[in-house]
Parts: C-alpha cells; sequence; structure tokens
C-alpha cells in the first residue's frame, strides 16, 4: 500500500488541512547481524494515521513491529524513506509522542507515583502539580490506594497500568503502545483497552497500537493494519466499520459485522504464516 498525503488548494483564501500526525513513506530499515551479514526486516513501509485515528497494527511474530516503532520514534533511524510528524521530518525523538515500550520497564527504587512522575519531572512541571495530575491518572486506570508502592508489590497487570499512567500523564498527542495489554488477564485488559480508547477518543490524540491479540484489534481500532512477515510491509488494511459506542470493547465485541472481521483478519495472517 502506498499513501500520499496531498494538500489541496481548493480556492482563493482557502485554508490547507493541517498535515496529519504522523505520514510513513517507503520506510526500509535492516540489522547488521554478527559477521557483518545484513538482515531486512522492514521491507517497504507507507502507513498514515490521521488526528483522532485509532489504528492497530498485526503481524506475525518477529515481523518487525517493534522495529518499526522504535524507527517511527527515533530510537532507530530508517535506512529508507521519510517520517513525517506533524509534516516535518524531524531529527531524534519527535514531541508530544508518547511511546510505551512491549516491558513495562519501571524502575524498581520509585513507587508506581514516583514512577509516573518521571516525565513530568524532567520537563520540570512543579512537583505538587505534577503530584496531583499522577495520582488522578492512577486513580483514572484503577490504581487508586496504591501510588505509594513499590513494583515488585505489584501485580504484572497493575505494573503495566503504571506503565500506562506515565505515558498518559504527559498528555501525548500520539501514543504509540507496544502490546501495553499483552501480560492482563481478560477482565483487567477490557478494563485498561477502555480507559485508554476513552482518554484517546476524548482527547481528539491518536493512537498506534501493536497487538497480537485480533480481537482486542478490531474493537479498538477504526483501521487495522496487517503486516507481512519479515521484511515486513503493509499487507492488507481494513477499515472498522463497527456500529454503536466505539469507546465500550465489550459492546464493540458484540456488534453485528464484529467476528467477521477478527475471522478475515486470521485468514490473512495464516497465509502469511504459511
Ligand atoms: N538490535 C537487533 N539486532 C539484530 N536483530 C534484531 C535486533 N532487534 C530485533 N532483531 C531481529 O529483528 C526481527 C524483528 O524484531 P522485532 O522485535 O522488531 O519483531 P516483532 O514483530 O516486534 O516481534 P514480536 O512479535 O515477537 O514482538 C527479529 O528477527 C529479531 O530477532
Ligand atoms: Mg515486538
Amino acid at each position: 500500500m502506498t499513501e500520499v498525503s496531498v494538500t489541496m488548494q481548493v480556492g482563493p483564501g482557502a485554508v490547507a488541512a493541517p498535515a496529519p500526525p504522523l505520514v510513513v513513506e517507503h520506510v526500509a530499515k535492516s540489522y547488521e547481524l554478527d559477521g557483518g551479514r545484513i538482515m531486512p526486516v522492514i521491507g517497504d513501509l507507507s502507513l498514515t494515521l490521521r488526528e483522532g485515528e485509532i489504528i492497530s497494527i498485526v503481524g506475525p511474530s518477529g515481523c518487525g513491529k517493534t522495529t518499526l516503532l522504535n524507527t517511527l520514534c527515533g530510537l532507530l533511524a530508517p535506512d529508507a524513506g521519510r517520517i513525517r510528524w506533524h509534516g516535518r521530518e524531524v531529527a531524534g525523538q519527535p514531541q508530544n509522542v508518547g511511546y510505551m515500550l512491549q516491558k513495562d520497564l519501571l524502575l524498581p527504587w520509585r513507587t508506581a507515583l514516583g514512577n509516573t512522575m518521571l516525565g513530568l519531572e524532567i520537563r520540570g512541571v512543579p512537583a505538587a502539580q505534577a503530584e496531583d495530575r499522577c495520582r488522578a491518572m492512577l486513580d483514572q486506570l484503577g490504581l487508586h490506594g496504591f501510588a505509594d508502592q513499590y513494583p515488585s508489590t505489584l501485580s504484572g497487570g497493575m505494573r503495566q497500568r503504571v506503565a500506562l499512567a506515565r505515558t498518559l500523564v504527559n498528555e501525548p498527542d500520539v501514543l504509540l503502545l507496544d502490546e501495553p495489554f499483552a501480560a492482563l488477564d481478560f477482565q483487567s485488559k477490557l478494563l485498561i483497552e477502555n480507559d485508554t480508547v476513552k482518554l484517546v477518543r476524548e482527547g481528539r490524540r491518536s493512537l498506534l497500537l501493536i497487538t497480537h491479540d485480533i480481537e482486542e484489534a478490531v474493537s479498538l481500532a477504526d483501521r487495522v493494519i496487517v503486516l507481512s512477515k519479515r521484511p515486513t510491509r503493509v499487507k492488507t488494511v481494513y477499515d472498522i466499520a463497527l456500529g454503536g459506542d466505539r469507546r465500550d470493547m465489550m459492546a464493540a465485541r458484540q456488534t453485528a459485522g464484529f467476528s467477521d472481521y477478527v475471522r478475515q483478519i486470521w485468514a490473512d495472517l495464516d497465509v502469511v504464516l504459511q
């Protein structure tokens, strides 16, 4: 798939539409292995994330999803192609982008609150204000009463919620989440999916979510992108047209058409895995 963003000049005085939060054009990335062998991981990949949009990305294990997110947020340099954030190519890490890594990576010597406050501290937000915002975010993610506990005393699901709170409290315009709910039991997963989607949709933020869970991918997203095996590229894009309240993950799973999308995407991945 090739997506090219076009800004149209409709007539005199027409205001150009703002550039999408993220436009990726023909990005490629390889790793150099021991012995000098080059392993292509991202083939030729293009996608556009629009304002207020939620995109889920699914693909075979090891196809290059984490590599893609690392490249998008400037932790890795692409070998080819262009990445534009709000219309501009940026050197290094883009502003107002929250990236939650595949592993929660909480600092063990800081409490849940201390971990959540990290980004605000770095940005110089006054401590009292930062603490209020972080406590409110922890409450919102169901961690009321756990703010002063250390990561080692929290369950895996709670730790992931702390990591999510740490990402969301910075109020990023764009969120990049790498399998954020993978370690959760079904019930916790639904609750956190709901909270995340609510925060994203109500704040007009945009979200790129990587997941192995096809039902999660469909229930959350406006579009699901299926990636091919390595070197990965966009294989299929599904526009998810489900009715009802798109902030309610349980309701989305019961909507007519939901299981058709899930079946189709499974079939698509099976073809890839052969
Ligand atoms: N720093 C690195 N150096 C060399 N190879 C790497 C490096 N990081 C990842 N790889 C390899 O690149 C490929 C893609 O890895 P990546 O972690 O991006 O895949 P993924 O789709 O996120 O996998 P998963 O579904 O397991 O999370 C894998 O074969 C992996 O072993
Ligand atoms: Mg990964």
